[in-house]
């Protein structure tokens, strides 16, 4: 069932009011090139609601202070709120305990992270990480690395025509060697939503551990990471209307427990001498130096205001755009969507015939239309899918239906000037 046929969606959907919640976001009422802002590129980075710009604001005014280290009242303040960001995050990933959750500066920390504390620390010669081919460079390249450094080896795993995760080809792939499987849970081109609850039960079942990236993901819809059963799972703050600079990695306390740090320095040790240091608890171990004390408690703010709508609504929500564009850009001839799985969330890539990616969002640029072009930092789906590159929108809780016919009547305007 769709979720906009389920009845919280129908009940959420009447309370949700795109118009109030643009008011929110100030960068959505300028203008590009003397044309209103249509954004369409919230995929790469989302925009910050008022929410968010007056949390930072705030603590840096009143709050501010290091954060772990004083003794004095500001620095107590500060420690609260940051340790308060750190629960918020572990309601919002369901997470059982606020240990699990390490602050790093984004995503692509949280996924290097788990390559050089995990990966690198445990994995043998031979031991196989299987990486999913739509994957994201983060998700594909940390790998390399630690397999570079172990001896072990990177297999991808196939996706279908449609952009479909092929659970057959990965169950075939499974085997003793297979240490580690590493997928998002929303490709950043395609859209698809990956089976990830399916996949780490099978990842389990061969005694593998299983990291998810999260950063597309836990944007569009409500994530319970023991639900899921995944063992690690990556957030980026930016991509979900916080700020950039801050994200989180929830990891299964066992496994951060038998884990090396990351980074030396101050903040994550028990003591040092120098003979010999001693590691403090996680998640201090993974946390050296001052860490991202506003973003964090920005990208708290940015979880509370999502949360505020319930994020069935907003999955309703960016849905309703999500196929009222695809209906629209399906009907233009020569056009082609790369990624068409039935379960998505709000990401159109797509080619037309005759015209560079990059031509078509330049073009677009021109009538204040802001999409991405290019390979999307997934060079090797771009191989799979036979194209270069594609033009991406991308769909957030503010975008609306007149967005997706600028979108359509753009792109029809620049196939039209570009034959
Ligand atoms: N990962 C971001 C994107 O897909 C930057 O655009």
């Amino acid at each position: 069932m769709s979720v906009l046929t389920s009845p919280t969606a129908a009940l959420t959907k009447t309370r949700f009011d795109v118009d109030a919640v643009r008011k929110d976001f100030p960068i959505l009422g300028t203008a590009v090139h003397g044309k209103p802002l249509v954004f369409l590129d919230s995929a790469a980075s989302a925009q910050k609601p008022l929410a968010v710009l007056d949390a930072m604001d705030r603590m840096y005014r009143t709050a501010y202070a290091n954060v772990h280290r004083g003794i004095y009242t500001l620095s107590d303040l500060a420690t609260g709120r940051y340790e308060a960001a750190r629960e918020t995050i572990r309601r919002f990933l369901g997470a059982k305990d606020a240990s699990e959750i390490v602050l790093t500066s984004g995503g692509t920390d949280s996924l290097n992270l788990v390559a050089r504390c995990w990966a690198q620390a445990f994995l043998k010669p031979g031991d196989e990480i299987l990486v999913c081919e739509s994957e994201h460079h983060s998700n594909i390249v940390p790998w390399q690395i630690a397999a570079e450094a172990t001896g072990a080896k990177v297999r991808p795993i196939p996706v279908t025509d449609e952009g479909v995760f092929d659970f057959d080809a990965f169950t075939d792939m499974l085997n003793p060697k297979v240490k580690l499987v590493a997928v998002a849970h929303m490709s950043n081109v395609l859209g698809t939503i990956m089976p990830i609850k399916r996949i780490a039960a099978a990842t389990h079942a061969i005694g593998a551990k299983i990291v998810v990236d999260g950063c597309q993901g836990a944007v569009h819809q409500k994530v319970d990471v023991v639900d899921l059963g995944v063992d690690f799972y990556a957030i980026t703050g930016h991509k979900i209307y916080g700020p950039t600079g801050v994200g989180a990695l929830y990891g299964r306390r066992e496994l951060l427990d038998a884990m090396p740090p990351y980074k030396g320095g101050g903040d994550m040790i028990e003591t040092v001498t120098f003979e010999r240091s001693t590691w403090a608890e996680p998640p201090a171990r993974f946390e050296a130096g001052t860490p991202m004390i506003v973003e964090a408690v920005g990208l708290a703010a940015a979880i509370d205001y999502v949360e505020s709508f319930g994020m069935e609504a907003l999955h309703a929500h960016e849905t309703d755009v999500l196929d009222y564009a695809t209906t629209l850009l399906r009907a233009i001839p020569g056009l082609r969507i790369i990624g068409t799985a039935p379960d998505k969330g709000g990401v159109i890539s797509f080619t037309v015939e005759g015209a560079h990616p990059s031509d078509i969002a330049t073009l677009l640029d021109q009538r204040g239309v802001a999409v991405r072009a290019g390979h999307h930092c997934a060079q090797p789906l771009m191989v799979r899918m036979g194209v270069s590159a594609t033009t991406r929108a991308s769909f957030a809780m503010y975008s609306t239906r007149a967005e997706a016919e600028a979108l359509a009547q753009g792109v029809e305007r620049a196939m039209a000037l570009l034959r």
